[in-house]
């Protein structure tokens, strides 16, 4: 057995990376391992389509809605399908939710995890060749293993998650995770179909220079958020928004900034779903050192009320969500 206090070099496969990690997980059994590797190889399967958007006849609208009422592209159809496809082979997952689905999806009674899953981030630049990604979070069930999936398996608090993940499709494609011990960044390798370890203990730092909100909606956003805008400005930050979440955090997460959807007009309690984008990212965000809440309460610590609930969302850099909330508490 390999000793998993040694850190592992650049360059490191995927694989024998989490192979490494196992036991410094509570529940070392490889289950959770084997979980990974599922996911990392339906973001393998979901690249490739990617890729081929333009190509064939995948972009553009399916002309159905999801249970949101958004609009569902035929690659975030495409990519929830070879995830549930992946987890339902795999065996290791009970249940899923997801973003395009309306309720539980049951996958194996015997399974030991419960998956919360927005297959494609970001889906409206799909079309346009932007960055896109997928964001996951882990957690292990509750009632006993070969029972029935309950509604309190699945709504579990952000803080109860047990691994949280993204894969960004980007210049390269990236798989992001945490199980609670660091965050570690892999770039995926396409000649060599491998990911291998590019970002190591990634940290985000304590400041940055970089604000991320959507200012077209600045007209309806509440007081505290709009001081906290001109206060930005007047600290001469750079605005910088993708309109892919997985893609602003992630450059945010490496160069310092705070990412904002704050409430607005259109969604009063935010867009973002604290079940397939909030919680994994604000655990993945706290792993590396930095913060996330709603501008009151911290993310991690939400009792969920229902499977698509929304919920607003500032995170990033500790000192500047720190600052944001100063507005609210004035
Ligand atoms: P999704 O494609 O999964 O529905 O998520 C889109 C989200 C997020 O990725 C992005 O930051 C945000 O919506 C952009 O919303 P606006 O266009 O309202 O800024
Ligand atoms: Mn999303
Ligand atoms: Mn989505």
């Amino acid at each position: 057995m390999e000793d998993s206090r040694i850190a592992l070099p650049i360059g490191t496969a995927l694989d024998r990376f989490i192979k490494r990690k196992q036991d410094e997980f509570q529940y070392a059994s490889g289950e959770l391992s084997q979980l990974l590797r599922d996911i990392a190889l339906s973001g393998k399967v979901v690249n490739r389509e990617i890729n081929k958007a333009g190509l064939i006849n995948i972009a553009g609208p399916i002309g159905t809605e999801n249970i949101q009422g958004e609009e569902q592209q035929k690659l975030d159809v495409l990519a929830n399908i070879r995830f549930t496809r992946a987890l339902t082979k795999g065996g290791e997952a009970a249940a899923l939710i997801s973003e395009e689905d309306e309720d539980v999806t049951d996958l194996n009674n015997n399974g030991k995890y419960v998956i919360a899953i927005d297959p494609l981030d970001g889906s409206s630049n799909i079309d346009v060749n932007v960055s896109i990604g997928t964001i996951f979070s882990v957690y292990r069930r509750k009632s006993p293993i070969g029972t029935p999936i309950t509604k309190e398996d699945v709504l579990q608090k952000g803080s109860e998650q047990v691994a949280a993940g993204y894969l960004l499709y980007g210049s390269s494609t990236m798989l992001v995770y945490t199980t609670g011990h660091g965050v570690n960044g892999f770039t995926f390798e396409a000649s060599l179909g491998e990911y291998f370890l590019s970002h190591p203990d990634m940290c985000i730092p304590k400041n940055g220079k970089m604000y991320s909100i959507n200012e077209g909606s600045y007209n309806s956003f509440p007081q505290p958020v709009k001081d906290y805008v001109e206060h930005c400005k007047s600290s001469n930050l750079s605005g910088r928004y993708i309109g892919s979440l997985v893609a602003d955090f992630h450059r945010n997460l490496l160069k310092g900034g705070i990412y904002i959807y704050p409430q607005t007009a259109s969604s009063p309690n935010g867009k973002l779903r604290l079940m397939y984008e909030c919680n994994a990212l604000a655990f993945i965000a706290e792993q590396a050192g930095g913060k996330a809440s709603t501008g009151i309460e911290r993310i991690l610590d939400i009792e969920p009320k229902e499977y698509h609930q929304r919920v607003p969302l500032f995170i990033g850099s500790t000192n500047m969500v720190e600052k944001a909330e100063s507005f609210f508490k004035s």
